[in-house]
């Protein structure tokens, strides 16, 4: 039986996952959207792209949120993206969203554990790690079904800063960020390489802090040229990560997962590396980090917690 693939949100990540995730023949997709016909629409347009591009998968499309019962997995990107307020001319943060959002996240929660109660849901509303504790709390899904995708955006973002700036292949090039998907991730230079070359032998400390920098305001680059937020590196973090659950590939793919003492935190959304695999996270690694990784880390910790805490739960 082919996979069941639902998208929560048939906006520009939901379309553009969709459209990855068919492509790649995961499975059959199903999109979902409250706003009129645009799921239907767009499920048919990328249905009628198959037999060009020589896909096998079918993509359907509705308004009613039955279309996602029984889905393997669920990839929630409802919510209100960051956009410019017409009347100050200024972009609200990803933390200002969590009010808006959290109410649309508890219908959407309310709807996954009616329909899909045991899919693996992959959250990718803003803000990131706040809006996964309100999935978890609603449907009570176990942890290891409840996974946000920010580490694998945020890492992609890193690599291809790298790659741009040394001219090499971003194939080669192994890097992981950590922490909460906002300005204080935390990506790590002592662990990036180029084909096993520790990155610090190949670029200056001034540079790799530009990256850095770059990285963690990689978001806010994108609305500020766009005027809305980025969706296909986003919509590929998601597709990686959905590709490594139902190929049952056990990568290890930095998420946002619910901690339960790892790194010393608890009951807390926070990216971590992870082993994905077909039950969800499969494994969460305790990578050693030194103490300025740790402060960062913990900096970030408590930036989450503190939008978590606006949730009220
Ligand atoms: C981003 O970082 C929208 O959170 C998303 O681009």
């Amino acid at each position: 039986m082919q996979n069941k693939i639902a998208f929560y949100g048939a906006g520009n990540v939901g379309a553009t996952a969709a459209h990855w995730i068919a492509n790649m023949e995961l499975g059959d997709c199903v999109l979902f959207d409250i706003f009129g016909q645009v799921a239907a629409g767009k499920a048919l347009d990328l249905y009628q792209a198959a037999p060009a591009i020589g896909f096998d998968a079918k993509v359907i499309g509705s308004n009613e949120a039955g279309i996602i019962e029984g889905a393997d997995v669920v990839v929630v990107t409802a919510g209100v993206p960051r956009r410019k307020d017409p009347e100050t001319g200024k972009f609200p943060s990803r933390d200002e969203l969590v009010k808006i959002n959290q109410e649309v996240m508890e219908q959407v929660s309310a709807n996954i554990k009616r329909y899909a109660p045991e899919s693996i849901v992959v959250v990718v509303s803003n803000p990131l790690d706040a809006m996964c504790h309100v999935v978890k709390h609603v449907t009570g899904i176990p942890r290891e079904r409840v996974i946000g995708q920010a580490g694998a955006l945020d890492t992609a973002r890193y690599k291809t800063f790298i790659s741009m700036e040394l001219g090499v292949s971003v194939e080669d090039i192994h890097g992981v960020v950590l922490g909460g998907h906002g300005d204080t991730m935390v990506p790590l230079p002592r662990h990036t390489s180029v084909a096993g070359i520790p990155i610090t032998e190949l670029m200056s400390e001034e540079k790799l802090a530009a990256i850095i920098e770059r990285t963690r305001k990689g978001g806010g680059e994108i609305v500020g040229l766009l005027g809305y937020s980025g969706y296909y590196a986003p919509a590929a973090g998601v597709a990686i990560m959905v590709e490594s659950i139902l190929k049952d590939r056990k990568r290890v793919i930095p998420c946002a997962i619910y901690t339960q003492g790892e790194y010393g935190y608890h009951d807390l959304f926070i990216g971590l590396p992870v082993v994905l695999g077909r039950n969800g996270v499969e494994r969460v690694i305790e990578m050693e980090l030194d103490e300025t990784e740790r402060g960062m880390l913990d900096h970030s910790a408590n930036a989450v917690r503190s939008v978590v805490e606006v949730l009220g739960y």
